[in-house]
């Protein structure tokens, strides 16, 4: 846990894909004893927290977001006290926790979903969406789920329909039911007691449905393209305003915790005024939320500047801003944003880690690692198999250590449980021992972001931008940028001499420099007076 108070305003969060990261017991799959292994390194690098993809116990159809039992530990990632002890060797090293609590759905394996199939009367019933067929045998409406089938699959008895928004095996919840609430207030404490230090919320924007299951109406122009299901605007399959309650009664709970604890939401907004509404209007809810407009943006000085300002415009006055280039759905920075060119990862990171607010990296976005292409016999992502943009397992391959066979992953021998591909030098220990890695920068970066020299509360103001370059001050510092492959020159009038505090090119640090910049292919510099 984190015991200075407002750690998480300007934390650098790490998030693990638990099943990734790192083996101890030798079977190919990364878990809780793996992570606790690795702590002495996420100190060395300057994390303040780590997020934890899925740790609960699940049947793995969508690898660990179909949930069995909220309060347990994963078999495969270890046990009750396996977590304990990760939660209490971070604290020593000043590390949060996060769990991902998925409170949208759960697996149709869970007891209550295994009760509310039994029958229409059954206890938990209640705890689902369900919709009789329309005349014919239709679905109730026009929803789809994530993989473009329709959102409802018949129950047993064949009578009425259940809801669910991702896979079948993954049944909406209904949070019209008042016991559905009570129930994860139990799951919150039952983990804030143990120590975590929060919790990244899954599908935050989607625990509520339409009272009168509403059809989705149809895009519209002008619509982000990944705000959209199927060709509809998901208005009534989610995005309800009754989601605010929720976490307005979340944060109180959370808020009588010491030391601070935090709610990070998957909040799959595209338009910023939306998004500022989970920070709450009237009364406090998320303390911070994922920007996916800007996560969905190019690496592209344009695209960048205008999703960092409007996201800055919308904020309500003292909330906290949170970027990200890369998860475990839609891929690694240095893939998505880079096209793998390290230089442009480099630049990514100096980007992230100056703007002011919440950094959130994806395990292996501080070595410049890629996605690594699984072929389709070998993967194992049911939700996107075969899917045009890919499978997801593209970006959840275990983390490399070290050179040499698993990279040091898991044991040799071993077979990892997803495929490594081919890493030349990008592992920790090869990055570690060369003082120009990516790894050292983003190193630095965090350390500038710990003694509040990069990342400070408060505005992003333009000084220059164009096709090419984007110039920013946030607090004391100028963040200048490439965003392209070719050499350029710019002047910059920022009145005095300025020095380079970090820079994309090794050992820059500390020089005089300006007004005249001569910038390099994808060179990104944060200067200070
Ligand atoms: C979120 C998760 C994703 C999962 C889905 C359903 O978007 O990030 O991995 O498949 O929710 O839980």
């Amino acid at each position: 846990m984190q015991a200075k108070p407002g750690w998480w305003q300007r934390a650098a969060l790490y998030q693990i894909y638990a099943r990734s990261w790192r083996d101890s017991n030798g079977d190919g799959i990364g878990d809780l004893l793996g992570i606790v292994e690795g702590l002495d390194y996420l100190s060395w690098l300057g994390v303040d927290g780590i997020w934890l993809s899925p740790t609960m116990p699940s049947p793995n159809t969508d690898w660990g977001y179909d949930v069995s039992d909220y309060l347990g530990v994963h078999p495969d990632l270890g046990t009750l006290a396996d977590m304990d002890r990760l939660i209490e060797e971070a604290a020593r090293r000043d590390i949060a926790v996060l769990l991902d609590l998925v409170p949208n759905h759960t697996s149709s394996s869970h007891p209550w979903f295994l009760d509310a199939i039994r029958a229409k009367q059954a206890d938990h019933r209640g705890y689902y969406v369900w919709a009789p067929p329309k005349p014919g045998g239709a679905p109730p409406n026009n929803w789809t789920d994530a993989t473009g089938a329709p959102a409802w699959t018949l129950g047993p008895g064949g009578d009425e329909y259940y809801l669910h928004n991702f896979l079948p095996t993954q049944p909406d919840l209904n949070w019209w039911d008042p016991r559905v609430h009570t129930e994860f207030e139990k799951v919150l404490r039952f983990w804030l007691d143990r120590g975590v230090g929060g919790f990244r919320i899954d599908v935050a924007h989607g625990l509520y449905k339409d009272a009168a299951l509403r059809d989705d109406p149809p895009a519209m122009p002008g619509d982000h393209p990944a705000a959209l299901r199927d060709g509809h605007r998901t208005v009534y399959s989610s995005h309800r305003p009754e989601v605010h309650t929720v976490y307005q009664r979340w944060r109180q709970i959370t808020d009588n915790y010491e030391p601070a604890r935090v709610l990070l939401g998957e909040t799959w907004e595209f338009d910023p005024r939306r998004l500022a509404e989970y920070y709450g209007r009237e009364r406090p809810e998320l303390h911070l939320c994922f920007n996916f407009a800007f996560v969905f943006s190019e690496m592209r000085a344009r695209s960048l500047a205008a999703a960092v300002e409007a996201t800055l415009a919308a904020l309500p006055l003292g909330s906290t801003p949170t970027w990200t280039a890369s998860n475990h759905d839609l891929g690694r920075l240095a893939t998505r944003w880079c096209h793998g060119d390290q230089r442009a990862a480099r630049t990514a990171l100096v980007l992230l880690a100056s703007l002011p607010g919440v950094l959130v990296l994806y395990y292996g976005d501080e070595l410049g690692l890629g996605d690594v292409e699984i072929p389709p016999d070998l993967q194992l992502d049911e939700m996107t198999r075969g899917r045009p943009g890919g499978s997801r397992d593209r970006c959840r391959t275990p983390m490399p250590w070290q050179p040499g066979e698993n990279y040091g992953f898991c044991a040799p021998g071993t077979r990892p449980w997803l495929p490594m591909g081919e890493q030349a030098s990008t592992n920790v220990h090869s990055e570690r021992a060369d003082h120009g890695s990516v790894l050292h920068l983003c190193r630095q970066l965090l350390a500038l972001r710990r003694c509040g020299r990069l990342a400070a509360a408060g505005p992003v103001e333009r000084v220059l931008l164009d096709d090419q370059v984007w110039a920013f001050r946030a607090g004391e510092t100028i963040t200048l940028a490439n965003f392209s492959p070719t050499t350029t020159t710019r002047e910059l009038a920022l009145g005095g001499p300025l020095r380079t505090l970090a820079s994309t090119r090794p050992g820059q640090t500390g020089e005089k420099v300006g007004p005249v910049f001569k910038l390099g292919p994808w060179e990104a510099l944060v200067l200070t007076p």
